[in-house]
């Protein structure tokens, strides 16, 4: 079969999806000749500020693994992922259902490839679901009837927001979406966010990667400073250390710990909504 062969209907092989630029740097197979152009350029860019951009949607991964596992331990049986990527290993139902049976997960994505793919995954699967939504929206997908038949959501739930908000450029925007999903949560629930972080790269490198992710389906990348990205989680109660680089977050982490931000790649943190929220 040739790479045009495994074109689902609906997509333009030919503009770099973000989330088949992932599944490359993740060492996927699902992705096409533009999305590896595309990485590969990323992957140069993340050279030129001394980081590996594989290593860093790897460690993204684990982050997720991590986090999604103390919250199934916590007792947290719901899951929003959105902007959940194409399905690669240990994805949130697999690692939420080995430390929680019966655990159930919502997977939300604009880019219509991931759902065929989620779809094709998940088709005996009961407590799963796949869903295309947009994060500019949590409200409709909040409200989408697919999805309050799917979970209860008069009790509490984890979002997650993993390596999805830097491509909302825009910063109001951002700040609006993150808003508007914590006063969604039930008391008790989560909030799970991972950002890309530029640290102290010079602004002609991270520019260089904003023209690439400018050429892709997600039409930009933000940069933002650490408070920035911190101000997503606000008035949540911080889990583990914090905000810290993504291969340092474990929930027994400490938040005095020493954390090298600058190389960090990506920054993330897990909130949760005080009882008195809302
Ligand atoms: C870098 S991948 C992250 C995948 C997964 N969350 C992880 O961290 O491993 C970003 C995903 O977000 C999706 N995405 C980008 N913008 C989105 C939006 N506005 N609404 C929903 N999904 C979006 C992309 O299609 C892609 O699948």
């Amino acid at each position: 079969m040739t790479e045009a062969d495994r074109v689902p209907a609906g997509v333009n092989p030919n503009v770099p999806s973000v989330a088949r630029m992932y599944d490359y740097y993740l060492g996927g197979r699902d992705n096409f000749a533009a999305d590896r152009e595309a990485a590969e350029k990323m992957i140069e860019i993340g050279r030129r500020m001394g980081n590996d951009a594989r290593q860093i949607a790897l460690a993204n991964r684990g982050f997720l693994g991590r986090a999604v596992r103390m919250l199934a331990e916590a007792g947290v049986r719901q899951f929003v992922d959105i902007g959940a990527g194409l399905p690669t290993q240990d994805n949130v139902h697999q690692v939420a259902r080995r430390h929680a049976p019966g655990s159930r997960v919502v997977y939300v994505d604009n880019d219509p490839i991931v759902l065929t793919h989620a779809r094709a995954l998940l088709a005996r699967e009961r407590d799963v679901i796949a869903m295309e939504g947009d994060l500019r929206d949590p409200d409709a997908i909040l409200d989408d009837p697919r999805v309050t038949a799917h979970l209860d959501l008069s009790r509490p739930y984890a979002v997650l927001l993993v390596a999805v908000l830097h491509f909302i450029p825009d910063d109001a925007e951002a700040a609006r979406i993150t808003a508007r999903v914590r006063e969604r949560l039930r008391p008790g629930g989560h909030l799970v966010l991972s950002h890309l972080y530029a640290g102290d790269a010079a602004d002609d490198v991270t520019h260089a990667g904003q023209r690439v992710y400018s050429g892709t389906t997600s039409g930009g990348l933000a940069r933002r400073d650490y408070d920035q990205i911190a101000s997503f989680l606000d008035g949540l109660e911080l889990l583990g250390p914090g905000v810290v680089p993504v291969a340092d977050w474990t929930p027994d982490a400490s938040p005095d710990g020493k954390y090298d931000l600058i190389r960090s790649g990506i920054l993330a943190g897990v909130g949760r909504a005080p009882n008195s929220h809302g």
